[in-house]
């Protein structure tokens, strides 16, 4: 037979010779400087690099937030660096979501309310929201939380708060830049499992930037980026 499908899922994200320079007045900074890049579906891919390296701009590119001056980005079939601003915010809406350092809950708002203002956005119906997302919120155990505000929960909390509100709208990938970054090791341990869970049971791509080798090791595989380069890992020195 021809056809045979293969066992290896297709990548969800291509990045092929991606540059991207930032233009300042006179100045230019090359962010990214030819990145190559498959990540399968469902692979939880662990991004570890200096300060400066380029992962936050990686990010962004493959989030739909910035073009990329030149090379391919493909991102669920989408692609990006081609695509209008109509159809990279349709990605932004469908296929992508963020989650940061900081939090970045809005303060006045409850957990519950954070939450259904990402599927308001998104233009998701409300009405759905308690039975879809009582899933998710089992998992991230902050079921009992969601009439508080950012204020009166830990920082592990509100990082699952976010994360809740990242994985409202169902994408297909989730990226966090450094999710940890804020965090004591207790609640560090306890997000990073969580997006092993997430990783594990709703089979969420899952793309994390960190500076932390242990955390990168919840990820099925690390690459490490250097100077706008994906790059081997330099040896211990
Ligand atoms: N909006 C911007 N305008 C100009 N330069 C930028 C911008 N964003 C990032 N850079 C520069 O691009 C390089 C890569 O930055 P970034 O992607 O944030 O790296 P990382 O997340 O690894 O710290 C750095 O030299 C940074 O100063
Ligand atoms: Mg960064």
């Amino acid at each position: 037979m021809s056809n045979v499908s293969s066992a290896v899922p297709e990548p969800i994200i291509q990045l092929r010779d991606l540059r991207k320079v930032y233009k300042t007045g006179k100045v230019s900074v090359e962010a990214l400087r030819g990145v190559n890049l498959d990540v399968p579906k469902g692979e939880f891919l662990s991004v570890v690099g200096p300060s400066g390296s380029g992962k936050s701009t990686l990010f962004h590119i493959v989030g739909g937030l910035t073009p990329p001056t030149s090379g391919q980005v493909i991102v669920g079939g989408v692609d990006v660096g081609k695509a209008s601003d109509a159809k990279r915010t349709e990605l932004r809406r469908t296929t992508v979501a963020f989650v940061f350092q900081k939090f970045n809950l809005l303060p006045n708002l409850t957990a519950r309310d954070n939450i259904r203002t990402a599927l308001y956005i998104a233009g998701r119906p409300l009405d759905k929201f308690e039975k879809e997302l009582s899933n998710v919120l089992d998992l991230l155990g902050i079921g009992g939380r969601l009439d508080h505000r950012p204020t009166e929960m830990s920082g592990g909390e509100q990082q699952r708060v976010a994360i809740a509100r990242a994985l409202a709208t169902a994408p297909a990938i989730l990226l966090a830049d450094e999710p940890t970054g804020n965090l004591d090791s207790t609640n560090s341990r306890a997000v990073l499992n969580l997006l092993r869970d997430l990783n594990e049971r709703l089979g969420q791509t899952i793309l994390m930037i960190t500076h932390n080798d242990e955390a990168a090791a919840f990820g099925h595989r690390t690459v490490h980026m250097r100077d706008g380069q994906i790059v081997e890992p330099l040896g211990r020195s």
